[in-house]
């Protein structure tokens, strides 16, 4: 028997359904996992709300740290016993244990523990594509960060502050704003307060950035297009506030020949050897302690509601656990 989280029906964090389910043996191709720790994600919001569709009922969660305990026909790299993690794959990470495909996982080194590789894997993963393949970001950029305090955003700031990148960031509130300045990034704008916009072109003298990553979406969308500087690239990776609404593309001409991109995680993870080269690059930089990773929220996997509820109304920062 396992414990999992199911969704019958999309709506608001009561949805989810802790239950009891049977886990055969792994088919060929699969692997049967004990997790320890489960990441939580803001696309999990997005998957149970209904923004993101889904066939119900469905599992939930893309992300996990664990061992292995056994292995179906075909699985040549992996063997009980190993700790592997992983971000992506078919929903139901939100369980003690599993059956999926090998595909996703990834093996552990040592130096990285099994709630680090939970807090780090899909937001890790993703602020290593963000800076090293949407955009190649370098000594001396200056760039502007959405959520900088976030899951994806503490991860970010450190790893283009390490690269000599000068972050601007965007958080709700002054603790926020002390934590991402903590974290590496150089200016922080209360958003909630503050015009983005302006505070941009104050803190560049003018110039604008030539890189904004936006998660927010909605709220920012406007503002981000007014701070890139003339043929900027807008990366648009998320939508915490709201999918961005239909926007005229004659826009992107009239404020300095913009570029705009949606990319996905899933898409630039596509390929087995893009994974393992995002995940060796990633290991490395916490293992030498140049990202620090440390889940400041963690919760039993049964009160997923609750981590669901705190993380919709902005009560958390950084990367969030849920242990089954
Ligand atoms: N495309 C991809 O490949 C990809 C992969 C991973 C994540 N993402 C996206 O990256 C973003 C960050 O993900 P995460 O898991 O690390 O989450 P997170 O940043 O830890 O949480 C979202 C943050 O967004 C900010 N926010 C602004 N307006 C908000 C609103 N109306 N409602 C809720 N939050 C709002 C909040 O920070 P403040 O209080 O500081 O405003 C909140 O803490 C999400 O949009 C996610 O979908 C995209």
């Amino acid at each position: 028997m396992t414990k999992q989280i199911r969704i019958h029906e999309t709506g608001g964090p009561d949805v989810l359904r802790y239950e009891d389910a049977t886990l055969g043996a792994p088919g060929p191709g699969q692997v049967r996992l004990r997790q320890t720790a489960v990441g939580l994600n803001f696309i999990d919001v997005y998957q149970r709300s209904g923004l993101y569709p889904l066939p119900l009922p469905s599992g939930i969660g893309l992300e996990a740290a664990g061992i292995v305990e056994a292995v179906g026909d075909g699985v040549a790299d992996l063997r009980p016993g190993d700790r592997i993690a992983y971000a992506g794959g078919p929903l139901g990470a939100y369980a003690d244990a599993r059956v999926m495909p090998a595909g996703p996982l990834v093996k552990l080194p040592d130096a990285i523990k099994d709630e680090q590789a939970a807090a780090m894997m899909l937001q890790g993963l993703t602020a290593h594509y963000l800076i090293h393949r949407t955009c190649r970001a370098k000594l001396g950029d200056t760039v502007l960060l959405h959520a900088a305090a976030g899951g994806v955003g503490l991860i970010a700031c450190q790893w283009l502050s390490a690269l000599g990148v000068t972050v601007i960031g965007t958080v709700g509130s002054e603790e926020k704003a002390a934590l991402a300045r903590a974290h590496g990034c150089a200016h922080t704008i209360l958003y909630r307060d503050e015009n983005i916009a302006e505070r941009v072109r104050d803190i560049t003298n003018g110039a604008g950035v030539p890189v904004v990553f936006d998660s927010v979406g909605k709220d920012t969308w406007a503002a981000s297009l007014d701070s890139l500087s003339p043929l900027g690239l807008m990366v648009s990776y998320g939508n915490a506030s709201g999918a961005v609404p239909p926007f005229a593309v004659g826009q992107l001409a009239s404020k300095g020949s913009l570029f705009v991109t949606r990319p996905t995680l899933a898409t630039y993870m596509a390929r087995r050897e893009d994974l393992e080269a995002a995940a060796n690059a990633l290991f490395a930089v916490v293992a030498d302690g140049t990202v620090k990773i440390a889940a400041l929220q963690s919760y039993p996997l049964a009160d997923a509601a609750q981590a669901h509820r705190d993380l919709e109304a902005r009560r958390t920062s950084g990367s969030t656990i849920l242990i089954p």
